[in-house]
Parts: structure tokens; sequence; C-alpha cells
């Protein structure tokens, strides 16, 4: 099928690369020229597991081409809608590239019409695909699909070819009959529904993975007063299978692009239609907490921080990405440095993106550089460069051998064993 999508940042390209992979001859749009420019050649904006050799192969089957002008969609007959919708001052989602793509639409569909089907895979408030299909009511043959995207980074190209379900909210048949055309051979269960049911599973689905974690922060500062395990309390729970094993991991609380941004939509939503859900905001305040209840188990052993050095491993929000976005380790970084300690950080990709916010940080070139005579070391962020490390020399470099692991991802018994002072996330 022909089709294209509008924007091309994390979700579009994701989304473009992985419908060209399914033989789909697709265009991808954006505004920027110098990004188009680069993705014509190839190079991907992102960093993103298998983004780039994928895109080298459908750029080199001819399936993906990239432009700037939304006129060269005019024989699509499905058009993504993939561009961003950042927080407002007021937390609200920020609609204006949404309907700025909506309107863009609108004139290719004046100007070239025929049967076709706008997609809104960007995450926008309940509501908001009906109101764009009421905009665009009296244009013949035009639809509007709801079709949210739940793919994570750092694993965006395979949650995009092997989706864990296919939402589609229309009430159009031929609309959804469109749909299924195009996911047609994707092995994942189908939920048809209503736009705005659609637009609800997404939020409702971020919301839900944010407040299992934000439990289990919690959980674990209990468990590291009453001196349990959390990791293992977490393996007791995920064996029901009405828990499941996922999203239990205890750390320094979640960051990223979408759970910040998803909850306080979605608390703001429910508070313009009168609702207030008090778990959903216990939720933000546990993780806006937990960084810097993770650094008073720092202050707890060394006390004062001020001239002492210490190592700081990880800063992306998570691995297998350099994006920093709402990353616990900026709170932490500025943390420690408002007390005064000499930092050292690692990060294998994010570094260069945190070096401009804070210049005053040390950034070397691999983790044992780090650990040197540092008075502790921080796990921030458990790419697998900072796990498998050789402990027996970061023993005798460190100044003091200790550890906190915000990820609960080091070996803690063998490093008690080594004679390492050891603290994680609710276990010690
Ligand atoms: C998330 C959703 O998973 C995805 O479905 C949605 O489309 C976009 O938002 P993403 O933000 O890429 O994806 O990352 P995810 O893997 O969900 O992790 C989010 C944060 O939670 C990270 O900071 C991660 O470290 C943290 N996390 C995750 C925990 O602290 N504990 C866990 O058990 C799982």
């Amino acid at each position: 099928m022909r089709v294209a999508v509008i924007g091309t940042g994390y979700v579009g390209l994701t989304t473009a690369v992985s419908l060209a992979m399914n033989g789909h001859d697709v265009l991808g749009i954006d505004l920027v020229e110098a990004k188009i420019v680069q993705l014509q050649k190839g190079k991907s904006p992102i960093y993103e597991p298998g983004l780039e050799e994928a895109l080298a192969l459908v750029l080199k089957r001819g399936n993906l081409e990239f432009t700037t002008n939304i006129a060269d969609a005019r024989e699509a007959e499905i058009l993504f809608v993939c561009v961003g919708t950042p927080e407002s001052a007021d937390g609200t989602a920020d609609l204006s590239y949404v309907y700025a793509a909506a309107s863009d639409v609108e004139a290719l569909h004046r100007s070239a019409p025929r049967k076709r089907v706008v997609v809104i895979k960007s995450t926008v408030p309940v509501g908001t695909g009906d109101r764009i299909a009421e905009k665009l009511r009296e244009l013949d043959g035009l639809h509007v699909v709801s079709n949210p995207e739940f793919l994570r980074e750092g694993n965006a190209l395979e949650d995009a070819l092997h989706p864990s379900r296919i939402v589609i909210g229309t009430a159009h048949e031929a609309a959804a009959e469109t749909m299924e055309q195009l996911y047609q051979g994707v092995n994942a269960p189908r939920v048809a529904t209503t736009r705005a049911n659609a637009e609800l599973i997404k939020y409702a689905s971020n919301a839900f993975l944010a407040t299992r974690i934000s439990f289990m922060n919690e959980l674990a500062r209990l468990s590291g007063a009453l001196g349990t395990d959390i990791v293992t309390v977490a393996l007791g729970m995920g064996l029901d299978s009405r828990i499941g094993p996922e999203f239990l991991r205890a750390g320094v609380g979640y960051g990223g692009s979408c759970f910040p941004k998803d909850t306080i939509a979605l608390l703001q939503l429910a508070h313009q239609n009168g609702i207030s859900m008090s778990i959903l905001e216990k939720v933000r305040e546990v993780n806006a907490t937990q960084p810097i209840w993770f650094l008073e188990q720092l202050h707890k052993r060394q006390g004062n921080v001020a001239g002492k050095k210490i190592a700081v491993l990880g800063l992306a929000f998570k691995p297998e990405t350099d994006d920093i976005r709402e990353a616990p380790s900026l709170k932490i970084l500025e943390a420690l440095q408002n007390a005064g300690a000499t930092v050292a950080a690692y990060d294998p990709i994010a570094a260069q993106v945190v070096r401009p916010l804070f210049p005053q940080v040390e950034y070397v070139g691999n983790p044992a550089e780090a650990f040197k005579g540092a008075h502790a070391a921080l796990l921030i962020t458990e790419w697998k460069e900072c796990i498998h490390l050789d402990w027996e020399a970061i023993k005798s470099d460190m100044a003091v051998p200790l550890l906190l692991d915000g990820r609960n991802a080091w070996p803690s018994q063998s490093l008690k064993d080594a004679g390492f002072d050891y603290t994680g996330v609710g276990r010690s």
C-alpha cells in the first residue's frame, strides 16, 4: 500500500521503516530539511538499535523515500500523523503540531481528493481524534483513525515489527478494513474500538506501567528499612500470573519522554473532567523523590560528600538509548554538584548530550576510569558496559569501596564477599 508518515521523530521514523520492511511503499515527511537530507543518505537522527541497518535496506529496495513537501504524498491512501505532543507549561499535551499536520492533510486532500485514511499515532488526549474528524468532516473520502503506538526506546523497531497489540480506533468500516489490510501479516492481537477508547488505552497503559514502578520504588524504601530484598520480593510477586514479572524493578525512578509527559497529561485530562486521580498524583510524587531518596543512602554512609570524588555510571534514562529526557541522572548530578562533590561520569553514548548541561562534571571514556580514587560509585543506568566489570581492579582503585546500585543490577553477594560495602535499592 502507499503510505505517508508525517513526522520523522522516534515514532514516525520507526513506523516508516517498519512499514517499508513489511513491503509497503512509504514516504517519510518532515519540515526539517537537514533531517530529511540525512535520512535520504541513510543516516538516522536518533540512536536506536538496528534502525540504521533497516533504513539502509529499505532505501536500497526503494520502499522508503523522504521529502519535506506533503504534496508528494498525493498518491498515499494512508497518512500517519506521528508528530510530537510535548508537555505544555500547564502539563497538558501541546497539540499544535498535530493540528498543523491535520491542516496539511486537509490542504492535500482538497487539492488531490481520493479515498484516504488519516491515522493519528501521536499520543493525544481523549477526544482529539474526534475533534480532528469533525474539522475534516465535509471532506469526501477522508476518515480519521486512532492507532496508538506502544514502542519502547531501545527496542523500537522490534516493537514496531512485532507489536504486543494493534489498537484500531474507528467506527468507519472501510477505514478499519484499510487498516487491517495495512497490518495484514503482522501477528498481534487486534482491538477494534472507538477513537476515544484507543486514545485512552495509550494513556492508561503508560500510567499503569508508571504506577507499577512507583509502587515498587516505594516498597523498596520499606524493604531497605526492613532489611529484606526487593529483588526476591519482586520475583515472588511476579510469578502470580495476575501480576506478571515485568515492570517490577525498583530503581532510581522512571524517566524518558513518555511516562512523565503522559502521566501529567492524563492527570490534566482528569482534572478538566472534574475527576481526581490521586493514585497517579502519588505515582509522580514518588518518582520525583526517588533519586533524592537514593542519594540519602549515599549521605548516610559517606556523610558530607563535599570535595569527595563520586563515580556516576550511566546517564541515559535507560540502556540502549542516548535519550536523557527526564533522566534520573540529571537530578542526581545536580544534587551531587550542589553538595560539592567532584563527579566523574561514564555513559557509552549519552555523555555528549549531558556535557553541555553539566560542564563541571568529568566525563570519562570507560567505567574503570570513573572508579579511580572514588569515595563511592553510583549505578544509575544498567548499561551492560557498566555491569560486567573487573571488580578486583576496581576494589584496589577506589578510595572507599562503597557501591550504591541504583538499578539492582550489580552482583550484590559476590561484591559483598569481595569486601565491597554494597547497597542496592531496597536490598542491602
Ligand atoms: C514507554 C512504554 O514502555 C512504551 O510502551 C510507550 O510507547 C512509551 O513509553 P520507554 O519510555 O521507551 O517506553 O521506556 P520503558 O522501557 O518503558 O522504561 C521507562 C522508564 O522506566 C525507564 O527509565 C526505565 O529505567 C524505568 N523502569 C522500567 C523501571 O524503573 N523499572 C522497571 O521495572 C521498568
